[in-house]
């Protein structure tokens, strides 16, 4: 007998494949194997290290003998106070370190989190097509239905309030929903400098997504991981007057801070939801380690030198990952956001996963399609600058010596 039919999974995960990169990874690991050692120009994790009195913090904290049992399920004081230091010195926003923070063991997390505060069986929410694939698959995993609004450049990446409108009318369509009546639209999942078309917000942007979800009662979550990359003004939706009465905002010191596998993220946002939030994730996890706490503290009081130094570095890979763009003839903005570039496919190509495929399999580099992020990011692809410039140089050779 096939001991795979003796056991199940649950429903919620019909429809949920693997995550994209943790699928593609294991096929560049094999043609590495075969010797073809792939430069890998898809994923976003900075390749540089945090400031080194970050590390000297947690050096000097987990040699203490007091550290390292559990902490509290609200995060550490001082964490908290660093984060509201941060907002109001970056983003002008006043927080309560008590009751408007809420630490976070990452970001992506954190969207699981509010997915599974906010959703009941059926009910919506909208995600950004072309957008982060875990918006989709946590309102899923959570119960709920993934109704997508579209990006598109027609619209300078901006969603369009009209179509938001017709998607708010129109409810769950019932082939999103298995239960019936279908639930409403409770939630609107939003991030800029958006990920992967780079675009930066405006104030009115900003001031449209309260006054949309004040009138439709939808709670706006703003993920905002991407606000100190190639970008010198950075925002958060709460500094938009009445927005915490309807809005959350996730950050992350992943990008900005070059902490992505520290784990380190928050929620902010007014004490209510901070509650609300609470009593699902005091459920799910035990906290943070207290040095990686309070070595995230110190890398949120890192001076504006600091974020130059690493955007002057981004800057650099950039101009390459243009040239190697325009090498594949492919169109691209010049005034975008965060760790990538996006750009739009030749029209030879079918999308943007032939052209993909053509460059892993002739020139060894990865480039990531631009449809796992939607359908309406078919026709592009992302590069990713977290690869130092002597790889960016190889894989241009490499590609103009395969005569892409
Ligand atoms: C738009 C967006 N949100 C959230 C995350 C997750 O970041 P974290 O490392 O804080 O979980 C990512 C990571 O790639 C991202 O691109």
């Amino acid at each position: 007998m096939k001991t795979s039919s003796l056991i199940t999974t649950a429903k919620r995960l019909e429809g949920i494949g693997e995550y994209y990169f943790s699928q593609k990874l294991r096929e560049i690991d094999e043609l590495n194997k075969q010797g073809k050692n792939v430069i890998n120009l898809g994923i976003g994790s900075p390749d540089l290290p945090p400031d080194p009195e970050v590390i000297e913090v947690l050096k000097e904290e987990s040699a203490k003998p007091n550290v390292h049992g559990y902490q509290s399920y609200k995060g550490a004081p001082a964490l908290r106070k660093a984060l509201a230091d941060w907002y109001r010195q970056w983003y002008g926003v006043e927080l309560d370190p008590d009751a408007e923070i809420l630490p976070l063991i990452g970001s992506k997390e954190g969207i699981m989190h509010i997915c599974m505060t906010y959703l009941d069986e059926g009910d919506g929410a909208l995600v950004p097509n072309p957008g982060y694939p875990t918006y989709r698959s946590a309102v899923k995993l959570a119960g709920g239905a993934s109704i997508d609004y579209s990006l598109t450049a027609g619209s300078d990446w901006f969603p369009d309030f009209d179509e938001l409108e017709r998607l708010v009318a129109a409810g769950v369509p019932m082939r999103t929903c298995e239960v019936e009546p279908p639930g409403r639209i409770k939630l609107m999942w939003v991030n800029y400098p958006q990920m992967p078309t780079g675009k930066l917000p405006t104030r009115e942007l900003f001031e449209r997504l309260v006054d949309f979800g004040r009138r439709h009662k939808i709670l706006i979550c703003h993920d905002n991981p991407y606000s100190f990359i190639l970008n010198d003004t950075p925002m958060s939706l709460l500094a938009t007057p009445g927005a915490k009465e309807v809005a959350v905002e996730l950050n992350s010191l992943s990008k900005s801070q070059n902490m992505a596998g520290w784990r380190v993220g928050a929620l902010l946002g007014a004490k209510e939801r901070i509650d609300e939030v609470l009593r699902f994730k005091s459920n799910m996890d035990s906290g943070m380690f207290l040095p990686v706490q309070l070595a995230a503290a110190k890398a949120l009081s890192l001076s504006r030198e600091w974020y130059e130094g690493v955007n002057a570095v981004y800057k650099e890979r950039r101009e390459l990952a243009y040239e190697l763009l325009v090498k594949l003839k492919c169109e691209f903005s010049k005034e975008q956001a965060g760790l990538f570039v996006w750009a739009r496919i030749p029209s030879s190509y079918a999308d943007g996963f032939a052209l993909s495929d053509r460059v892993l399999h002739e020139a060894g580099v990865f480039i990531t399609p631009g449809g796992i992020f939607g359908s309406a990011g078919e026709n592009y692809v992302r590069v990713s600058l977290c690869t130092p410039v002597e790889k960016f140089r190889e894989s241009i050779n490499r590609i103009k010596s395969a005569g892409i």
